[in-house]
C-alpha cells in the first residue's frame, strides 16, 4: 500500500505517531503537529482509502491498518513511538500496542473505546453501508455529521462543521465502505490494558455520543498510567472542536514525557 506521509523528519529525540479517525484524513492533526512546534518528530498519515493514501481493492480487515502502521514504523525506522489516535486511531493505537507492546513509548487516546463493535453498532454499520450504496455518500455524511460534532459546535461553528463536510466527502467512497466493514471486524482490546504500563492521556469530548465519557472512563480504570480529561463543548471530534482545552491538555502532557 502507497500511504502518504508527512515526517517532520529525525532531528528529535522523540518520535509521536498521529492516526487519524474515519472518514478522516491526516489534516485533522494539523493544529497538534503544529503546536509542538519542532520539539517531537512528527508523522502524520492517511490511512489506506483515505486522503491521498492508496485505496487498493477496498476489502479491508481491521487488522490491515495496524499492518500498515507497524509497517510504517518499520520503513520510517522508528523504533519507539507516542501513538495519537483519535477513534478509529485509538483503536489501531490499542491493538498495535497489543501487537508490539515493545514500539509504544506513550499513548494519547482521544475519544475511542477499547471495546469491540456491539451487535448495535455492527447493525449501524451496515445501516451507513445501505445508506451510501442507496443514496450516495452525501446522505451518510450529513447523518455523521450529526453525529460526530457537539450541538454547541454544529450551531456556532459552521466553518469547522464544512471543513469536516469537505474532509469526508474527498475520501474515495470504496475507502469509506471498505473501512466501514473492517471496523466491525476489530478484536476488542480491553484484556491489554492493565499490562500496558505506559504514560497514557486519554482525552474525550464531553458531549462525544459516539465514544462517549462512560467509554474513556473505562479505559482509564483498566490502565496502571493513565490520566482522564473531558473537553467541554466538544462532541466526537475534540481536537477540532475545542483546540485551546485540547491542546492544553496535550502539551502538557507531552511536556511532562520530555522533561
Ligand atoms: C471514527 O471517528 O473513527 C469513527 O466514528 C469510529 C467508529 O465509527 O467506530
Amino acid at each position: 500500500m502507497n500511504l502518504h506521509i508527512v515526517d517532520s523528519g529525525s532531528g528529535p529525540a522523540k518520535t509521536i505517531v498521529f492516526l487519524h479517525g474515519f472518514p478522516f484524513n491526516h489534516t485533522m492533526w494539523r493544529t497538534q503537529a503544529a503546536v509542538l512546534n519542532g520539539r517531537f518528530r512528527t508523522v502524520l498519515y492517511d490511512h489506506r482509502g483515505h486522503g491521498q493514501s492508496e485505496v487498493g481493492s477496498g476489502q479491508y480487515l481491521f487488522e490491515f491498518f495496524v499492518d500498515d502502521l507497524l509497517a510504517l514504523l518499520d520503513r520510517l525506522q522508528i523504533q519507539k513511538t507516542y501513538l495519537c489516535g483519535l477513534s478509529m486511531g485509538g483503536y489501531m493505537a490499542l491493538r498495535a500496542a497489543e501487537r508490539a507492546m515493545d514500539r509504544i513509548e506513550g499513548l494519547i487516546l482521544c475519544d475511542t473505546r477499547c471495546e469491540a463493535d456491539s451487535n448495535e453498532a455492527k447493525l449501524k454499520r451496515a445501516k451507513a453501508v445501505r445508506t451510501i450504496e442507496e443514496k450516495g455518500v452525501s446522505a451518510f455524511c450529513e447523518d455523521f455529521l450529526k453525529a460526530c460534532f457537539s450541538s454547541y459546535t454544529y450551531r456556532e461553528n459552521p466553518a469547522l462543521v464544512a471543513d469536516v463536510r469537505e474532509m469526508i466527502m474527498s475520501t474515495p467512497v470504496p475507502g469509506i465502505i471498505g473501512t466501514s466493514i473492517a471496523l466491525a471486524t476489530r478484536t476488542d482490546t480491553s484484556a491489554i490494558l492493565p499490562k500496558l504500563k505506559v504514560p497514557t492521556l486519554i482525552l474525550v469530548g464531553e458531549d462525544d455520543s459516539i465514544t462517549p465519557p462512560e467509554a474513556a472512563k473505562t479505559m482509564q480504570t483498566l490502565l496502571p498510567r493513565a490520566e482522564l480529561h473531558t473537553i467541554p463543548h466538544a462532541g466526537h471530534l475534540s481536537n477540532l472542536e475545542n483546540p485551546d482545552a485540547f491542546n492544553k491538555y496535550f502539551v502538557d502532557f507531552l511536556r511532562r514525557q520530555s522533561a
